[in-house]
This record gives structure tokens, C-alpha cells and sequence, in this order.
């Protein structure tokens, strides 16, 4: 991890937010390659899940959402984490956390008392200063409140934990304006916000993050069957972004572990460099959002299936993609330190050409003798892939490097044959083959190895 983060770091990925004030509260700023990347990776998402599904729409809905919703999704009442203090250095603990350093499996489903006292049987220490003088566990909201101005008794509204609730608004409000029809699926992409105890891992559980989540409508007796086919397709989804199946483990969340909201989750936990953790989630939630919202609302948020004129409440399959874990385990699988012949290390990341960054980087050899004129319009050339890059500074294999640590999936070199015969060198990153290619040639070749 701490190789990751460096990289990340060096080279503007990710940087530690408000690092000139210290840094605050474990958020990060995505750098120009950091935001690059997570652009790709949302582009690809909302193209595979959304544009190329004829069952699927999409909307962008508000982070603040009215604060009836929150009380009807489950949220106000339900969404907490048990959490301690330590009364020595003021350090906040996640309870459940504590008591598992000390025990086999999770600690879900134990009430606050017990685990309290657990903790006490077991001498457990405060991590940060190693004293065991906790206060009694208690409940703690993840929702982060705000005030809004208008007045009114009461003010409060909150950031969304989960873009879902924005969906379940507006179920009604789509099936009324589009042609969809149930099964149908509605997919956003947007920021969550969780007052997370113990945030950590670099970006893996942050307090404010982004979710890609899909919202699938299915007639109750049908559900089982677009839950395996949603699991199947999240599957597929990890492999066009370059995980590895091996590195994916299923876990069938049970009992007290399942979301409020949940009849039967399936977590794709992740290899990560720190432990086998939750990655993404596909979860049944019944139709208990849409039943809630039309209890509350008082608007029925009903679909009348136009063959059978059988009016119900939709049963809702949501799959989750975290944006931020995704990142992490891109990179933490595309990330290598290769021993070359001869001793030299090279780092780079294996990143496929949908996910890199850059797309191409064009080198000219030299600053001088109409080279940089060549490749600025070698550049123009291939510029319809995404993103590419010129840079004309330094020795060339210190250029192939810095595009290796990036990501970059191949580097075109103009040099002064190029000037005669019209041909670039294409050099490959994973394999650092160079090939001779004809700059006529140049965009097919690059379109049918790489961007097919
Ligand atoms: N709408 C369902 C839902 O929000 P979740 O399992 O609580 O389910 C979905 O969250 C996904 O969001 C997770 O699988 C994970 O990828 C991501 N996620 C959740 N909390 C996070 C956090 N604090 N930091 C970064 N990502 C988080």
C-alpha cells in the first residue's frame, strides 16, 4: 500500500486533500491522471450498464434529497455503527472492530452491552494509545446532517449516504415519461457521504466517495433470476476494467450483517493489498424502499403490467459499484515493480488501454530539426483515441519510464528516419517491443492492437 499511495502521490494520481493545512479527515483529490482515470472508468460503466442495455435509463438526481426520505428509507433509525471512546486520548473506535481483533469471524449481531463487555473481558486496548479506559458503546449515525436556511422547525437535511434514494424518487416521474417497461433498470452515478468512525486504507473507506449504482425493477417472482444474471454481469464488469477473477471472493452476507433494506446480498470482496475486502455489493431489497417512499409520500409507486393489468409494487435488485474501491483495485492489480536484465527495476502499471490515463504518448527524439513539428501532428493524429500526450524533455528511455509508471499502453517515437520514410517507432509497455509502423498505418494499427 504504501508503494501505491507513493506512486499515486509522485505522479498525480491522488494527492492527500488539503494537504497544505495538514491534511483533513482522510479525503483525497484526484489528480490530471487520477481524475482521467476515474472519468474512464465512469464512462465505461455508464456506456456497458447504461447506453448499450435497452432495459436501462438513467438519471442524476440531487445530494439533498427532501428529509422525509431518510425517515421513510430506514436511514434515521438504522444506518449506525457502533462506536467507543477512549477516554485517555479522545481516540473514536468502530466497537464491532475493536472486539474482532479478538475473535474468529465478525462481530455483527452482538448488541452494544455485549460487546462492551467483550471488550472489557478481552483487556482490549485503544489502538492509538494503548490505555484500556473506553466509555460505554453506543450508537453513532453515519449520515452527515446540514442546516438549511429556510426557515422552519426543523432544518436539518443530509448529505446521501447511498445515490440510491434519488432512483427510488423517481421511479414514478420515469415511468411516466419514458417507454420502459418492468424489468427495467434506472443507473446513476454521484457522491455518497458516510461519517465513517474509522476511515482508512488510503481510499478505500473515505467519507465522501462516489457510487455507481443501478436500481433494477423485476416483477417478485422473478427476482431470483436477475439477481444470478446482475451477479454475472458484475463479474463481467471487473474483467473489461482488468481485476482478476482469482483475486474476487463471493460472500453470501447473512443475518444481522445484511442491510436494513436487504433480503439476500452478495458482497464481491476483493484482494486488496491489506486483506480480502468488500469491493461491490448486489443486494435483493424487496419492494421495501418503493413501499416505504409510497407509505410516506402518500403517491403510489405502483407499475400496472400492461399485459396482464396487474398493478404491484415493483422488487427491486440493486448492484453497487463503489468508484473509489474500484480505482484502488485497478491500480493495486495493474501495479508491478519489474526486474529488468541487468539489474534495473522499471515500475509500471499494467492499466488496460480503456482504464490508462494517457492513451498514447508521442515522443519526438530531439527538440530540433522539424521532429517536434512531426509528432505534433502525429499527436493530432491519434488524439481520437482519448486523452494522449506529447512530451519532448530528456533522454527517451527515461520518457518510456515515466509512461510506464502512468499507465500508458504504448509511446510513438518519431526520430529522424521518420523524416525520410514516414514510419514512427511504436513501443509497447508491457512487452517494450518496438515495432515500425507507417504513419499512414499508425491510426489502424494502434485501433486494432489496443482500442479495438
Ligand atoms: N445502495 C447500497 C449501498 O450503498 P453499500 O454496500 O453500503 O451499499 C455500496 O455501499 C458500495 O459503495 C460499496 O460496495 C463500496 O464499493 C462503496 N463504499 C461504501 N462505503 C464506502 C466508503 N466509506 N468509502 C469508499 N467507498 C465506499
Amino acid at each position: 500500500m504504501e508503494q501505491i499511495t507513493a506512486l499515486c502521490k509522485r505522479k498525480g494520481f491522488i494527492y492527500p486533500g488539503s494537504e497544505i493545512y495538514g491534511g483533513f479527515a482522510n479525503s483525497y483529490t484526484y489528480g490530471p491522471y487520477g481524475v482521467q482515470m476515474k472519468n474512464n472508468l465512469k464512462q465505461l460503466w455508464w456506456k456497458m450498464f447504461v447506453e448499450d442495455r435497452s432495459d436501462m435509463v438513467g438519471i442524476d438526481g440531487t445530494i439533498l434529497l427532501h428529509p422525509q426520505t431518510w425517515k421513510a428509507s430506514g436511514h434515521v433509525d438504522t444506518f449506525n455503527d457502533p462506536m467507543v471512546d477512549c477516554k485517555n486520548c479522545q481516540a473514536r473506535h468502530r466497537a464491532d472492530h475493536l472486539a474482532e481483533t479478538k475473535m474468529e469471524g465478525n462481530a455483527d449481531g452482538m448488541s452494544l452491552e455485549a460487546l462492551g463487555a467483550f471488550i472489557a473481558e478481552q483487556g482490549i486496548k485503544c489502538p492509538k494509545c494503548g490505555k484500556q479506559d473506553f466509555t460505554d458503546v453506543r450508537q453513532f449515525n453515519l449520515m452527515f446532517e446540514t442546516q438549511m436556511a429556510k426557515t422552519g422547525e426543523d432544518s436539518t437535511a443530509y448529505l446521501r449516504p447511498e445515490t440510491a434514494q434519488a432512483i427510488f424518487l423517481e421511479f414514478k416521474n420515469v415511468i411516466d415519461t419514458t417507454r420502459v417497461k418492468v424489468p427495467f433498470g434506472i443507473g446513476q452515478i454521484g457522491k455518497a457521504f458516510r461519517n465513517e468512525i474509522t476511515p482508512g486504507n488510503f481510499i478505500f473507506r473515505v467519507l465522501e466517495f462516489e457510487q455507481m449504482e443501478i436500481e433494477y425493477f423485476v416483477h417478485e417472482s422473478e427476482w431470483e433470476m436477475h439477481f444470478k444474471n446482475w451477479v454475472k454481469a458484475m463479474y463481467q464488469w471487473c474483467e473489461v476494467i482488468g481485476l482478476e477473477k482469482d483475486k474476487i471472493h463471493e460472500l453470501d452476507v447473512e443475518g444481522d450483517a445484511l442491510a436494513h433494506y436487504s433480503k439476500k446480498t452478495i458482497d464481491l470482496e476483493y484482494e486488496f493489498p491489506f486483506g480480502v475486502k468488500e469491493l461491490y455489493g448486489c443486494a435483493y431489497r424487496t419492494n421495501f424502499d418503493l413501499t416505504n417512499h409510497e407509505n410516506a409520500s402518500g403517491k403510489k409507486l405502483r407499475w400496472r403490467d400492461p399485459q396482464t393489468n396487474e398493478e404491484y409494487i415493483p422488487h427491486v435488485i440493486e448492484p453497487t459499484f463503489g468508484v473509489d474501491r474500484s480505482v484502488l483495485a485497478i491500480i493495486s492489480t495493474a501495479y508491478e515493480e519489474e526486474t529488468l536484465e541487468g539489474g534495473e527495476v522499471r515500475t509500471v502499471l499494467h492499466l488496460k488501454p480503456v482504464i490508462a490515463p494517457v492513451k498514447v504518448a508521442v515522443l519526438p527524439l530531439t527538440k530540433k530539426d522539424g521532429l517536434p513539428e512531426k509528432a505534433e501532428r502525429v499527436l493530432k493524429l491519434v488524439q481520437s483515441f482519448g486523452n494522449c500526450e506529447y512530451d519532448e524533455g530528456g533522454n527517451i528511455g527515461k520518457r518510456y519510464r515515466r509512461q510506464d509508471e502512468i499507465g500508458t499502453p504504448v509511446c510513438v517515437t518519431i526520430d529522424y528516419d521518420s523524416l525520410e520514410d514516414e514510419s514512427v517507432t511504436v513501443r509497447d509497455r508491457d512487452s517494450m517491443a518496438q515495432e515500425r509502423v507507417t504513419i499512414a498505418d499508425l491510426k489502424t494499427y494502434l485501433a486494432d492492437k489496443y482500442f479495438a
